[in-house]
């Protein structure tokens, strides 16, 4: 959430947000552990009274320190010279105090994913930390000479500094290089509690007070005049967003599902039964051949993600101007917003559609109702839960608004995307078969361009290789593959290479989110 009328005096948390695709995380994790934390860009740490924060946290960011930013820098000098609360620097931040203080960084030292880190000093911030524990990393440079006064805290086990502490202006001001924030550090939470403690923070901040300030915010959409359309998919973030306007609006607003022809098997009838059931009947929109033909040939996946964006947006100016609605709801939640580099400071990484996929046009001349685009999707799926909506509902697995386009890799064509719908469908049945598929945030196949030489009915057959991807997350900011059996995997693979005949391999995607992302375009 960034600045708001939210404020607890004498317990509210600063995040200086230096572009780090995790900056949101780490004000949720804060407040998760009942204290409020509110973020704020670096480059607008100038016109902020800092002394109404009680502790600072400076976050990650996807540039380097070495490349001597003033700004950044500046707004780094007033957090350590012109405050006496306590402060934690993550990754960035890290890097970014020591070279204040005088360290020295540098670069060429990468760490990604899971590394072991040793505890050398047993200070309070590490406290119910063992010896040694894993923490997730994701950095090229590193700190290479300690600044003045610094005790170093913890090694990582490439020999890199992992944490440092140092006293400035009598309060103690701490760094880590790896991030606590996501839920693979095991003691992330841990540490970042001791940092709570050590700043002495009461935990008075409730979960509840998001879905009363997200109700409240609502309130001001009933001035708006006539109707109001809501973009519905089926998906928790959508539904969500639509039921909180549609308690404000009642029949004033319309929910509107369009079919663009890249949902799974079987999956728009189904979505518009579900929206039915829960009050929220949607105007249905065929277009597939719309949005299909506009796609056929095209090779890069964000000018496929501008492609549909552009024609999601044809389609509903089209149904807003038929029923002179100035307004439309999206279930845009924040991962899309930073994915989308829509923070004004962290990098892009894909043009999530329902953000910067929209066009400036689109955006122009309507009014883009967001109530949850400061939530993350466990959070959606909390509110989903004090809505009433059914628990089949809210387990969903998310599935991109772009659909199948962003599963497909190369050139998009119908027939690859027939071979990721029907692979999509035997991983889930398989998975679903083995009471497994809950357990995923998600699972689906991805097809490519790459051919292998097969041996089908003792000839030879060249196939599609199908990518099989299942991957564990609780916010989608990080993921990790699932640990599947090998016998499921198994299964999975004879049945795709059995029932669809362009397919001679299944390969299991393994790689952690970062450094690669969950859907492969
Ligand atoms: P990535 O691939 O960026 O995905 O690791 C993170 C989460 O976002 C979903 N995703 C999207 N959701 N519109 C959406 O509504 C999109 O354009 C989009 N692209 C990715 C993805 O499925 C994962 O849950």
């Amino acid at each position: 959430m960034a600045s708001t009328s939210l404020h607890i005096p004498g317990s509210t948390v600063l995040v200086v947000d230096y572009g780090g695709q995790y900056t949101h995380l780490i004000a949720r994790r804060i407040r998760e552990l009942g204290v409020l934390a509110l973020i704020e860009p670096y480059t607008r740490l100038n016109e902020i009274d800092l002394s109404k924060y009680s502790a600072i946290i400076l976050s990650g960011s996807h540039r380097s320190v070495l490349s001597g930013d003033k700004l950044v820098e500046e707004s780094a000098k007033r957090v350590l010279y012109e405050t006496s609360v306590p402060v934690l620097g993550i990754c960035f931040g890290h890097q970014l105090v020591a070279r204040i203080l005088g360290g020295m960084v540098k670069s060429g030292c990468s760490e990604y994913g899971r590394v072991l880190v040793r505890v050398i000093e047993h200070d309070y911030i590490f406290r119910n930390w063992g010896s040694e524990e894993y923490a997730w990393m994701s950095h090229s440079d590193c700190v290479s000479r300690l600044p003045l006064g610094s005790k170093i805290l913890a090694v990582s086990e490439n020999g890199y500094i992992a944490a440092l502490k140092v006293v400035i202006n009598n309060r103690p001001v701490y760094t880590v290089q790896f991030h606590p924030e996501v839920i693979h550090t095991p003691k992330g939470q841990v540490l970042l509690g001791n940092f709570v403690e050590i700043a002495g923070l009461e935990r008075r901040w409730k979960r509840e007070y998001y879905y009363n300030y997200i109700l409240e915010e609502a309130e001001k959409y009933k001035s708006i005049e006539g109707c109001v359309l809501a973009a519905v998919s089926g998906g928790v973030d959508s539904t969500v967003a639509a039921l909180v306007v549609k308690r404000v609006l009642g029949s004033r607003l319309i929910p509107v599902f369009v079919d663009h022809g890249l949902f799974r098997e079987g999956e728009s009838e189904e979505v518009v039964e579900m929206l039915k059931r829960i009050g929220l009947e949607p105007l249905v929109v065929r277009a597939q051949e719309r949005f299909l033909s506009k796609l056929d040939g095209v090779r890069d996946c964000e000018t496929r993600r501008r492609v549909i964006g552009e024609e999601f947006a044809h389609v509903f100016s089209e149904i807003m101007e038929r029923e002179g609605a100035r307004a439309i709801v999206q279930g845009t939640t924040y991962p899309d917003i930073v994915e989308s580099g829509a923070t004004g400071v962290a990098d892009k990484i894909k043009t999530h559609h329902n953000v910067a996929g929209l066009p400036m046009w689109f955006r122009e001349k309507y009014f883009i109702i967001e109530p949850l685009k400061y939530l993350y999707k466990d959070e959606v799926r909390e509110i989903a839960k004090l809505l009433g909506l059914p628990k089949y509902f809210i387990q969903r697995h998310p599935f991109p608004g772009p659909g199948l386009a962003v599963r497909i890799i190369g050139e998009f064509s119908r027939r690859k995307l027939e071979i990721c719908r029907k692979a999509t469908a035997i991983v889930e049945s398989v998975l679903k078969k083995h009471g497994v598929y809950n357990k995923a945030w998600q699972a689906f196949a991805v097809v490519g361009d790459d051919l292998w030489v097969g041996v089908k009915g003792d000839s030879r057959k060249l196939g599609y290789v199908v990518t099989v991807r299942i991957v564990e997350s609780s916010d989608a900011m990080t993921a990790d593959y699932a640990k599947i059996p090998y016998t499921i995997l198994d299964e999975i693979s004879s049945e795709i290479t059995r029932s669809i005949n362009e397919v001679t391999m299944v390969t299991y995607a393994v790689t952690t989110k970062p450094p690669s992302t969950i859907e492969p375009c």
